[in-house]
């Protein structure tokens, strides 16, 4: 018999529930600096940590955004900074009733001894940053690893990826913070909607089972998948009910209902066709919560709209909130275009 969540399991699954909560989905703004300097520069914005600030701070301080995001996944950075009011971050996050939550993993690396894949690393120190970040209000984290369809993927590189995210999920756990499981299988490529399945089957599989293995409490994760498509290059579009068959097909042979949410990534899907398939995959009952955890889909109108100005903040949070409430009425299988 395994000791497993070091006596937070109550907290844990008390967490992830209210994450998962109906209408409700996460914020994805744990875009690394140089991440978020890509968004900043796609509106002539210098990346410095002002500017971060207030984008970030425009997010968070939106009014009602609490009605339709339950979480929120914050850089380092963002967790200890304060408003340019000097209110901490996790404050705003916490008056909107928004549980905070902390990217975790170190980025990606070439593995080597594969077809010129990546794994995700990170693991080192991670029990003492992971207490750190829970001092600080974190209460849920994200460790993010690829899959690569057109490179493999490798036994090698999948069997990485799973047991990365177990051990990763265990550390978190031990230490109070739910883990968001997340091996993306990258759109990138030509391959079909069936090749994305089979990949995106094997590789929730075997995450599945090195969970297990590592007495990961399932009521106390959340997973957050790829939507299974055709590769980004391949010559046909799927509809939003043939993504939702296969993906949901994949997910009831792979992850049991005791996990109690799914909250997918965007990985690229324009705002408005991520919120249709979302609303899709919500058209009958399923096992879990099937809700988003969009960072592009959430983000793309918010910057158009804001430039940078402060006379356009108000404009830029009510372009979130559309998108927080389309995304919200797509978790409740209610919304139309
Ligand atoms: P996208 O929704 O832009 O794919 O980002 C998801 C993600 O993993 C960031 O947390």
């Amino acid at each position: 018999f395994a000791v497993r969540a070091a006596g937070y399991e109550a907290e844990l699954v008390k967490t992830a529930k209210t994450i998962a909560s109906p209408g409700r989905g996460i914020l994805a703004i744990d875009e690394s600096s140089a991440t978020c300097g890509l968004r900043l520069s796609s509106i002539g914005l210098e990346n410095n940590e002002p500017n971060r600030q207030l984008y970030r701070q425009l997010l968070l301080e939106t009014p009602g955004l609490g009605e339709y995001i339950s979480g929120a996944i914050l850089f380092e950075e963002t967790l200890y900074q304060s408003t340019t009011a000097g209110k901490k971050m996790v404050d705003v996050l916490a008056e909107q009733k928004i549980v905070a939550g902390i990217k975790v993993d170190k980025g990606l690396v070439p593995l080597p001894g594969s077809n010129n894949e990546s794994w995700c690393q990170g693991l080192d120190g991670l029990a003492s940053r992971t207490a750190a970040y829970y001092k600080q209000g974190a209460r849920f984290a994200k460790w993010r690893t690829v899959v690569s369809i057109p490179n493999g993927p490798s036994e090698l590189a999948v069997q990485e990826a799973a047991w990365g995210l177990a051990r990763y999920a265990a550390i978190c756990q031990d230490n109070g913070l739910v883990p968001i499981v997340e091996p993306e299988v990258l759109l990138d490529g030509a391959h079909s909607i069936e090749r994305t399945q089979a990949v995106a089957e094997k590789v929730w599989a075997t995450t599945m089972f090195h969970l297990a293995q590592n007495h990961v409490l399932f009521e106390g994760i959340l997973l957050k998948p790829s939507m299974v498509t055709p590769g980004n290059e391949h010559g046909q579009k799927a509809t939003p009910e043939q993504i939702a068959s296969a993906t949901l097909a994949m997910l009831r042979r792979t992850v049991p209902p005791a996990v109690p949410g799914i909250m997918f990534l965007s990985g690229g899907q324009s705002e408005v066709e991520a919120t249709l398939n979302l609303n899709a995959m919500n058209q009958s009952p399923n096992p879990w919560h099937v809700s988003f955890s969009y960072a592009r889909a959430l983000q793309n109108s918010v910057l158009k709209a804001w430039q940078g100005r402060p006379e356009n903040v108000e404009a830029a949070q009510k372009a979130l909130l559309i998108r927080a409430k389309a995304n919200s009425l797509a978790q409740l299988g209610l919304y139309s275009a």
